[in-house]
């Protein structure tokens, strides 16, 4: 049964105001960039640090940890990559709950960030202390938290996912008999809960720059290339999803680039991932999914502005000043530790490789 819960009413209004206010890094000139490049992997090496990307960070920085023996990933394999790595301090660009995660994960590490301000419209959507009364009111459901979450609502849930994993997760536990009170992302959610079945309690926040995916206009596009294979994050619209070839996180996205037979592909994800993309398949071809027509707003256009927000300058900064440090209460951290860790286990169990499994539609 998907069941929307009659009194979590987001209001993303805020969210969205505070997501077109972002400020957007300089551009740079390609002497700047060289010689920022170059002291950013010195700077690694001296303070014995690692890198770990995200996929829609920009695409220096993803080039960077590449060549310094970091990671870019989705936010699963951050998390794995950061637990396993021996470096001192994991510097990750991405937005702070890929921090926080990191931290709960390694209390005894320094876990950095290019900036603090980067924020995700779902943890901001879901505040800890709504969260917890909202569990408190479903003592007999099982707490299913995305990883896109502080390190609070994570203390207080039982299991922590990712998009990756989130499906094998919840048809495991809907296998065993129990009910999911899911949160924040009422699409992934309701993705979820179609695939597997299982009776979910959703949160009933989004994603905005996925939100902004139109089916319409998704329908026109593909209609100009009907040769293209539609790929599609499940933090979409139902109706961008319904039209996916594929649906899958960021890793399952690219792996589809190159393992499909298609010479095209339409995309619904933060066009960040097109630099991997690219690289998995360089004959191939990738379009954005569009975000214009009917009821668009485009205050995002396809690029998360919080992962937009990590540079090679203040990359650099934080690397030489060790500002902008992730603090996580140690108590919350142990408790959200749990949780997480059970997700990997989880994942280490299913002996995949390290992202799963994508979900491809089968044709209608
Ligand atoms: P992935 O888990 O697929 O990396 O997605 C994280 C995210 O924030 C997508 O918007
Ligand atoms: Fe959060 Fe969406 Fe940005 Fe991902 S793309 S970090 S879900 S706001």
């Amino acid at each position: 049964m998907n069941t929307a819960h009659p009194s979590i009413i987001i209001d993303d209004s805020e969210i969205r105001q505070r997501a077109l206010a972002v400020p957007r890094p300089r551009p740079l000139a390609e002497e700047e960039r060289q010689a920022l490049m170059a002291r950013i992997k010195q700077l690694l090496q001296e303070k014995n640090a690692v890198l770990v990307a995200h996929y829609y960070t920009e695409d220096d920085l993803q080039l960077l940890a590449d060549e310094t023996g970091g990671c870019v990933s989705d936010s699963l394999e951050m998390a794995r990559f950061s637990h396993t790595h021996p470096a001192s301090t994991i510097v990750v660009a991405g937005v702070r709950f890929m921090g926080e995660t990191a931290k709960i994960l390694n209390p005894e590490k320094r876990v950095l960030m290019p900036t603090l301000e980067a924020e995700c419209s779902l943890d901001l959507s879901c505040p800890a202390d709504s969260f917890n009364a909202f569990c408190d009111e479903h003592p007999d459901r099982t707490v299913v938290v995305y990883a896109n979450t502080s390190a609070e609502v994570k203390a207080r849930a039982d299991w922590v996912v990712t998009s990756s994993i989130a499906t094998k997760i919840v048809r495991h536990l809907h296998e065993k008999g129990e009910k999911i009170l899911w949160a924040p992302d009422r699409y992934l959610g309701g993705y979820i809960q179609k695939v597997t079945g299982a009776d979910m309690l959703l949160w009933q926040g989004s994603c905005i720059v996925h939100d902004e995916f139109k089916a319409r206009e998704l329908v026109k596009l593909h209609s100009k290339h009907p040769d293209a294979a539609v790929l599609v994050h499940p933090e979409s619209p139902m109706d961008v999803i319904n039209q996916a070839d594929l649906v899958g996180s960021t890793t399952e996205i690219i792996r589809a680039a190159k393992e499909m037979k298609n010479d095209t592909f339409i995309v619904a994800t933060d066009r960040g991932i097109f630099y991997k993309m690219k690289q998995a398949a360089p004959d191939k071809h990738f379009i954005i999914a569009p975000t214009g027509g009917i009821g668009a707003s485009c205050g995002s256009c396809a690029h998360c502005p919080w992962m937009a927000m990590n540079s090679l300058e203040n990359l650099a900064q934080t690397l030489e000043s060790s500002d902008n440090e992730i603090q996580v209460d140690p108590e919350i951290g142990r408790q959200a530790m749990v949780s997480v860790k059970r997700m990997l286990d989880f994942a280490e169990s299913l002996r995949t490789p390290a992202t799963g499994e994508a979900n491809i539609a089968s044709p209608a």
